[in-house]
């Protein structure tokens, strides 16, 4: 599975986003080590606490399903309707999500204008995370 082809997953993904209130549309698509892809859209709610994130939907999918270990995530967002043309990283709360199940070399694959797609590790985007097990 390529970056670019991953990526496409997540445009798919992103066309089922639910997102009535902040009309930002996001999607992403997660490649488990077994092959399989789990695509997540962002998901709003009207006490907007409860509003859940594309990456966290494809994670909590995946690992419903029975999967825990993960090789990459791709992610896009823009405005509801518009064709996404620049990258858009992961919140804080979903770092944390991938920090409980991926390792720092787990990739996060965005959006580049010049290359198309641009992948970091969770070490680039998420450093000195908590890990509970380092106190164990
Ligand atoms: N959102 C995501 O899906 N992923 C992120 O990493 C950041 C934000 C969603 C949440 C909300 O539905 C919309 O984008 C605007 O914040």
């Amino acid at each position: 599975m390529t970056d670019r082809k991953l990526y496409a997953e997540a445009l798919k993904a992103r066309e089922n986003s639910y997102c009535p209130y902040s009309n930002f549309a996001t999607g992403a698509a997660l490649l488990a080590k077994s092959g399989k892809v789990y695509r997540g859209c962002n998901v709003e709610n009207a006490a907007y606490g409860p509003t859940n994130c594309a990456e966290r939907t494809a994670f909590f999918k995946a690992v419903s399903e029975g999967e825990r270990e993960f090789e990459a995530i791709a992610v896009c967002g823009a405005v509801q309707g518009q064709v996404p043309d620049k990258a858009c990283p992961p919140c804080g709360v979903c770092r944390q999500v991938m920090s409980e199940f991926c390792d720092g070399n787990f990739r996060i694959i965005l959006y580049d204008p010049e290359k198309g797609t641009k992948a970091y590790t969770l070490d680039e985007i998420l450093p000195q995370r908590f890990d509970l097990g380092e106190y164990k």
